[in-house]
């Protein structure tokens, strides 16, 4: 066999091993409605799990197999190697000398991937060991992060929304205009690194597969998405998974490997959660006013015209989940899940809900369900969970290991948000984990 077959015959076996949970699952119509939100400590077939070594070994791995099956879609596997093809440049006089940027371009084998991811990293000069760092994914280009010249111009599909992009690309107009997004002096002066990375690079956030990478882990002759294959979230949540294979093979000097934070906004957010649940690697998270299909409960009464129900949401982005999800559509309360078993995923580790007043739409008083429904598991571990009924204060942090702010104002990420996650993760992420 030549070495090529080879490698597409381990492929394969990768790929089937990652779709193994599929064929154990009750079909659609079989799925009992159940208006509670469903506990996590409960198995599909009934049995109560009361050990963490029953979560770990039994509930977990099934939890991770329903939401991949009935509402993301199976993430791809690891690639069997993974490449920096290309240092773009380095900086360490970046932020008036405090920080180091720098750009690496991927490139992954085993599918052979014609996709690169850019990875753009911020690290502070000043450190006395490994630094804790935020991996995030960014919505318009890391171009956009800071007016940087040497930060890659991204090439493909870009929103229109973007500043600076014309015909949907970006222009030269387009460098540093999220750069009140990401904050990098703020991170960087608390101490923090960030990786970065545009999910464009993976999967431009368009209808269809076709420019996504997608298409590279179908079968022979298969010419579209099964029902139970990756949306965008979760290839957008592999490419998390994949910016932290990088830090821990090429940055495990500088970074602190224990203290890998994950965050994003919006559709991204919804991402964060999803890449931290399947991937104990990433030591806390903060889905930031992520809402349905996140950190928002999917059992909302359907026809709720102020908070996004899933109906809503597989109907304007019906590329973002997996086709099994639409079939929910009319009756979320047949999901054998809800966004609390999602959090549960990450149990023991922190993970922060933030949201902001004029956000209804993402349901901020149903997250704070979420966070309690996932409580049970924590209390498992001992960790210190989330007791909290209602909205706190506004600019309050509120919780332990689970946490939740709201501010005023609107659906962004902002200079305050950054605050905030940077006081949950001092807390949360302290040194010498
Ligand atoms: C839309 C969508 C939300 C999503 C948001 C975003 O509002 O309905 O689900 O979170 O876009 O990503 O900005």
């Amino acid at each position: 066999m030549l070495k090529s077959h080879w490698m597409m015959a381990i492929a394969w076996v990768a790929l089937s091993c990652s779709h193994l949970f599929a064929a154990e699952f009750p079909d659609f119509a079989s799925l009992p409605s159940r208006a509670e939100t469903p506990d996590p400590l409960v198995m599909l077939d009934g049995t109560k799990v009361s050990t963490v070594a029953d979560w770990n070994a039994k509930r977990k791995p099934e939890l991770k197999g329903l939401f991949q099956n009935f509402m993301y879609g199976y993430l791809p596997p690891k690639p069997q190697r993974s490449v920096v093809e290309e240092v773009i440049f380095t900086d360490n006089t970046f932020l008036d000398g405090k920080a180091t940027l720098s750009e690496s371009r991927l490139a992954f084998f085993g599918p052979d991937l014609k996709h690169r991811l850019h990875v753009l990293l911020v690290v502070p000069n000043k450190k006395s060991g490994p630094v804790p760092v935020f991996v995030g994914m960014n919505f318009c280009g890391n171009h956009a992060l800071a007016s940087h010249p040497k930060i890659h111009l991204v090439e493909s599909w870009v929103y229109k929304s973007c500043v600076g992009s014309e015909m949907e690309r970006a222009t030269e107009k387009s460098r540093g205009t999220q750069a009140e997004a990401w904050n990098l002096d703020l991170i960087i002066e608390r101490g923090y690194g960030l990786a970065c990375f545009y999910s464009g690079d993976l999967d431009p956030d368009t209808a269809d597969f076709s420019d996504g990478i997608e298409p590279s882990y179908y079968k022979p002759g298969q010419t579209g998405p099964a029902p139970s294959d990756a949306g965008a979230i979760a290839t957008w949540a592999w490419g998390y998974h994949r910016v932290v294979d990088f830090l821990f093979e090429q940055h495990s000097k500088e970074i602190d490997l224990k203290r890998i934070a994950a965050v994003g906004h919006s559709r991204n957010g919804k991402t964060t959660l999803l890449a931290a649940a399947l991937d104990d690697r990433i030591a806390l998270a903060i889905p930031h006013q992520a809402g349905c299909g996140g950190t928002a409960p999917s059992r909302v009464a359907i026809d709720r015209k102020d908070v996004e129900t899933i109906r809503r949401i597989n109907t304007a982005f019906p590329h973002w989940f997996c086709d099994n999800f639409a079939l929910f559509n009319e009756t979320p309360d047949k999901l054998p899940f809800d966004q609390n078993c999602l959090v549960a995923l990450c149990a023991p580790r922190p993970v922060l809900f933030s949201n902001a007043t004029e956000d209804q739409w993402a349901n901020p008083d149903g997250q704070i369900d979420m966070l309690r429904g996932a409580d049970a598991v924590y209390g498992l571990f001992g960790a210190g969970g989330f007791n909290v009924k209602e909205r706190p204060e506004l600019g309050q942090l509120v919780g332990t290991k689970l946490g939740y702010f709201i501010r005023d104002g609107k659906h962004s990420m902002e200079r305050r948000d950054w605050t905030a996650f940077l006081d949950f993760a001092d807390k949360q992420l302290p040194s010498g984990r």
